[in-house]
Parts: structure tokens; sequence; C-alpha cells
């Protein structure tokens, strides 16, 4: 019955604010500095300064920016927070009244401990034994004290001293009950389908077994089992603890529920949770694979980590390609490239030191982890470290010594390379790989690849 006109919001005044420009120009630093390299969070910014100038648009861009820059694939490298499960439908579980196993206690395994304790689930943390269980223990209580620290004031920290709450043992047999194990083992297949094997025939029937592998294949990990349905990938990023991402893999025969079960977990950490398929290195690590190449490259031709990761970060990443490996340890990588036979004891003789099938391969990852080079965990990576787990990353003359080295071994003719060379080069490489892979179907839209 009332009139249209009084109501239409694009007639309503905006009230002013004492100081808009000032207030506007404020919030865009803000913006700018929590999400570096972000676009969609600035333009919503300026979007919204638009509505001060002409207030008849304030409708249109509260309703429609957010739905345009959620388009912007590729170019808003943010990670977005929607979680997307096709084709399934969610089971409700609730994750609080579950216990949980997490084997193996290293890197991953202390980040995933300390995300399982903080939502509140009952975990069991198995070791293979005393002297790894106790480590990893202190690692895990002392992360655990910290995310209690920077808990609220009035928040309930969770109850990591109640054993009950919070196991750590070396005894296989306590697996019986579980309802869910996350492996997080060395990265080695004979080793996960050894682990598998035992986990099929000693874990009660309706038991979820997740594997934590970065890029090795779910369907023959689950090969190992009797129950291949029940077997799915939970790949956690490092650290386990503050990463959001969680990539769900399924294998050819894993069930729906079990997606769904996979789904609901990442639910419960607070992550976003996103489905794809069985392939070497998933999405994530198949994507960061050409990524890291590059940057390894760009040290052969002449550039440094440091101005490699400067690049990378002044342009929005985080973390550029060399912090990020010592950080995730560059043993992991050399694990998994011995197993692939391109180094170590099963590369063929006669094989030149900078090829593999026929492309270009760097060694230099490799080089160093023969140096006892592991990054943060040993205190000296790409980086030098305070001390072995030391986090503060300085340049380190060792290591620039070395690279010239390596270039006069091989011959390598140095060269100025700039900062438009390197994003290009490392940023192309991730885009290529993120359009294979859509091509391939492993992820079904390109805001999983996102
Ligand atoms: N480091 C990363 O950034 C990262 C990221 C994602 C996934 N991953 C994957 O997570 C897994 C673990 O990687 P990580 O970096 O934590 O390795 P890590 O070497 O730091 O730790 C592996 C742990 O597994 C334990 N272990 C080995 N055999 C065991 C057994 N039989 N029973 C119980 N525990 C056993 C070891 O004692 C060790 O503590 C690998 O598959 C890796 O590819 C690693």
């Amino acid at each position: 019955g009332a009139p249209l006109g009084p109501r239409r919001i694009s007639r309503r005044p905006v009230p002013a604010l004492p100081d808009t420009e000032a207030f506007l120009a404020a919030a865009l630093q803000r913006v700018r500095r929590r999400a570096r390299g972000c676009l969609a969070p600035e333009l919503c910014v300026q979007a919204s300064e638009f509505t001060f100038l002409f207030p008849s648009l304030q409708y249109l861009f509260s309703v429609c920016a957010p739905i345009f820059f959620q388009r912007l694939p590729l170019f808003n490298l943010g990670i977005q927070r929607k979680c997307y499960c096709q084709e399934i439908n969610f089971l409700f579980i609730a994750f609080d009244s579950i216990s949980l196993l997490s084997l193996g206690l290293g890197t991953m395994g202390r980040g995933i401990v300390t995300s399982l304790v903080k939502a509140n689930i009952r975990v069991v943390a198995l070791e293979q034994n005393l002297e790894y269980l106790n480590t990893g223990k202190k690692a895990v209580m002392l992360l655990l004290e910290r995310e209690a620290m920077k808990m609220q004031k009035g928040a309930q920290a969770p109850d990591f001293h109640n054993p009950a709450r919070l196991q750590f043992t070396v005894d296989f047999d306590l697996l019986r009950d579980v309802d869910l194990v996350i492996e997080a083992v060395f990265e080695n297949m004979a080793l996960k389908k050894e682990i598998f094997h035992k986990l099929s025939r000693v874990c009660k029937p309706g038991a979820l077994l997740c594997t934590n592998t970065s890029a090795l294949n779910i369907d023959e990990i689950a090969s190992a089992t009797s129950r291949p349905q029940q077997v799915i990938g939970t790949h956690f990023f490092s650290p386990a603890h503050v990463m959001r991402l969680l990539e769900i893999i399924y294998g050819r025969h894993t069930s729906p529920t079990a997606i769904a079960t996979a789904m609901q977990l990442a639910k419960a950490l607070d992550k976003v949770g996103v489905v794809v398929g069985n392939c070497f290195g998933f999405v994530g690590n198949r994507m960061m694979f050409p990524y890291v190449q590059q940057a390894v490259f760009l040290l052969e031709e002449g550039s440094t980590p440091e101005a490699v990761d400067r690049v990378l970060e002044d342009f929005g990443f985080k973390i550029g390609p060399f912090r990020m490996s010592d950080l995730a340890g560059l043993d992991v990588g050399w694990r998994s490239r011995q197993e692939q036979g391109l180094t170590g004891p099963a590369l063929p003789a006669g094989t030149p030191a900078r090829q593999r099938h026929g492309q270009r391969y760097c060694p230099l990852p490799d080089l160093l982890c023969e140096h006892g080079r592991f990054g943060q965990k040993s205190g000296q990576g790409w980086y030098q470290y305070e001390k072995a787990g030391g986090r503060t990353a300085t340049p380190d003359p060792w290591l620039h010594k070395f690279l010239s080295q390596y270039r006069d071994t091989h011959g390598i003719k140095t060269r100025r390379i700039d900062q438009e060379e390197i994003l290009e080069r490392c940023l192309f490489a991730l885009i290529n790989e993120g359009f294979a892979i859509l091509a391939e179907g492993i992820a079904s839209g390109p805001e999983h690849v996102d």
C-alpha cells in the first residue's frame, strides 16, 4: 500500500562522514596491507568509494561487486572461503565426539595434531619410536601453548594436557578404536603401502583412512588395503595449523561418504576444503612444481633466492618460493625425486647433470640436500637460520659461493635478470599448469584452482 518513492534505496541519502576522503584512504591502505597483491579487496573499497560519490549506485555496487569480483580467477590470487562439493550430500558428523589418529609427528603431523586439538577433536598421536615421539610431543605442546596464548580473553582453551583428549603413543594397537586416521609419515610409497595395509587390518571397519601425501597416487596407496572406498587424500599445507587450504583427493574407489566426511572435517577445522582428482601432485603441488622449477632455473642463470623471493612477495605472495621451500623442508621434495628416479642411487649412470627425460633439470635442490641443508629444520637451506628449527631467514654467503661454483662447473654464463622476468617466468608457469589441470578435469572449476 505505501508509495514506492520513499522506499527506494537508491534515493536514500548516504550519511556523510566528517572526513570521508581520509577515511577511505586509510581503509584502502589497510586493505592493501592485509591483502597484498589481491585485486578484489582493493576494488571493493574503490566500489564503496563510488557509493559516496554517486549514492544511487550504492545498491548496484553492494549487490553486484561481490558477484563480479568473485569471478576474477587467476587475477585474484586470494583464496576464496567457499567450499564446493559437487554432487555430494554432506554427512553431518559430530567431529568432537570422534577420535582421530595422527600417524607421524614430523613437520606436518605436529601441525595437524595442533589443528585437531584446537577444534576440540580427541586425538591419539602415534610415532615410530620413543625418540621421535618425545621430540614430536615437545613440539606439539609448544605449538598448543602458543595457540592458547593467542586465543582471545574469555575463550576456552583446548584441554590439551588431558590425556583423554590428546594422547601420545608408539603403540599401534591403540588405533583399533579410532574413527579416522590421518597418516603423515615420510613421503615413500613402500612405507605408505605398508602402513595402510596394517591400518586396514587393525582399524575398525568403518574407520576412514586418510593420507597426507603431497603427490603420491591415492589409488596405489588404497590398493594396499581391503577397503579402498574408505581411503582418501587429505592434503594439509605447511604449517598445517595455520594454512587454511585442505585438498581432498578422491581415488577411483573413494566413496561419496568418505569425500563428504573429509569435507566435514575441513569444516570442523575451519579450513577451506577443495575436492580434486588424483594426479601426481594433485592441484596445489602440481602447480607448485613448474613454479619452483622456474625459480631454481633463475638461480642457475644468475639470480639469488633473496631477489626471487622479494619480487614474488612484493607482487603479493605471502612468502616467496625459496623461503617457502625452506619452511616446508627441502628433504620432502628430495625424497620424492629419489623415488621418481630423478636423483640418488636409482639415477642411471651417464644421465646428464642438468637433463632428465630430455628436459631441462636443475639439480641444485638435490645438491643442497646432499650437503645436509634441509631448510629451517636443519638451520640451513636456501637461507641460513639462527639455529635448527629457527625461523629467521638471512642471506647465506656459503650459498652464494656455492651457486657461483656450480655455475662455473657447468659453464653457465650469468646475466642480469630483472624483476619483470622473475615475475613473468614464475607466474606464467603457475598459470599454464592451472589451465592444464582444468583441461584434464582434475579441478572442476577455476575457483578450485584459485
Ligand atoms: N613438509 C611439507 O611441507 C608437507 C606438506 C604437505 C604434505 N606433506 C606430506 O606429509 C607427509 C609427512 O611429511 P613431513 O614433512 O611431516 O615429514 P617429516 O619427515 O617431517 O615427518 C615424518 C614423520 O613420520 C614418522 N614416521 C615414519 N615412519 C613411521 C611409522 N612407521 N609410524 C609412525 N611414524 C612414522 C617419522 O618418525 C617422522 O617424524 C609426507 O607424505 C609429505 O609428503 C609434507
